[in-house]
């Protein structure tokens, strides 16, 4: 059995899924025809990721801010994630996939949380891929709220934070920070996603839309990361190598 899983040697990955509205709209189709298709590019991405050594995947799904869409396509979402959720469990079960939600729920119908607590319990023996959807999610929300659990006059860290902020948003397995941050649909921001998580993630954006987004996308991202030399504040190798010839 592992000790910790995922391992920490696969990688933490989230993804902002953009451009299914553009994508709808571009072939005279509505934007929920958008929506649609991107849930088939989530089945492509889930499928790929443990061959492309990736432990953890977020994938934001709904802002706390979508509730400002028009309400047919906050419907048309919502239906399409209960769908979803009904219909991948038996895929997640087969392939080891553990499936939790994160952001809040009380804005959510009851069938909608109810189906999430169902997939939640039924893929908890999940150790393959760690799958969490963000889902009325705001990462502003989730560290103020995560904030308020620090206990009065106790010093605490930046692993302290991590661990409560992680415990608050799921039961699943503390993950840390995020390795890679994708996003599609060519816009460049963060759009309150993952911020706390994100603080050394290696950014890759796509010029893709969502829906066309597959496997070898995903592969280029994951290769594009790899590329990157991270430093997380300290020297690169051959800047440290410099400095201790000229020490030496
Ligand atoms: C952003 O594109 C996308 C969303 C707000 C919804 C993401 C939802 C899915 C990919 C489908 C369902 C998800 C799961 C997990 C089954 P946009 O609509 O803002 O695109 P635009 O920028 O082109 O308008």
């Amino acid at each position: 059995m592992q000790s910790t899983w995922p391992a920490r040697d696969l990688l933490n990955v989230a993804i902002i899924m953009d451009g299914n509205g553009r994508w709808a709209t571009r072939r005279g189709l509505p934007r929920s025809a958008g929506h649609r298709a991107g849930a088939d590019a989530v089945r492509r991405v889930i499928e790929a990721a443990p061959e492309l050594g990736i432990g953890t995947l977020t994938l934001f799904a709904f802002s706390s801010d979508n509730w400002r869409r028009p309400i047919e396509e906050v419907h048309a979402l919502m239906w399409l994630l209960r769908a979803f959720l009904r219909s991948e469990t038996k895929r997640f079960i087969e392939s080891g996939a553990r499936l939790t939600v994160i952001g809040r729920r009380d804005r959510l119908t009851a069938r909608l949380r109810t189906e999430i607590r169902r997939v939640e319990r039924a893929t908890a023996g999940g150790n393959k891929l760690n799958v969490r959807v963000a889902l009325d999610y705001s990462a502003r929300e989730s560290i103020v709220r995560a904030a308020a659990r620090l206990q009065p006059g106790v010093d605490a860290s930046v692993e302290t934070f991590d661990r409560i902020l992680a415990e608050s948003l799921s039961d699943a397995p503390v993950t840390g920070g995020i390795d890679l941050l994708i996003r599609s649909g060519g816009e460049k921001r963060l759009s309150d996603f993952l911020l706390w998580e994100c603080a050394y993630a290696e950014l890759v954006f796509s010029d893709r839309m969502w829906p066309d987004f597959d496997r070898d996308e995903l592969r280029s991202a994951v290769e594009e990361f790899h590329r990157r030399e991270r430093r997380f504040g300290g020297l690169g190798v051959e800047a440290a190598a410099a400095a201790s010839a000229g020490a030496g």
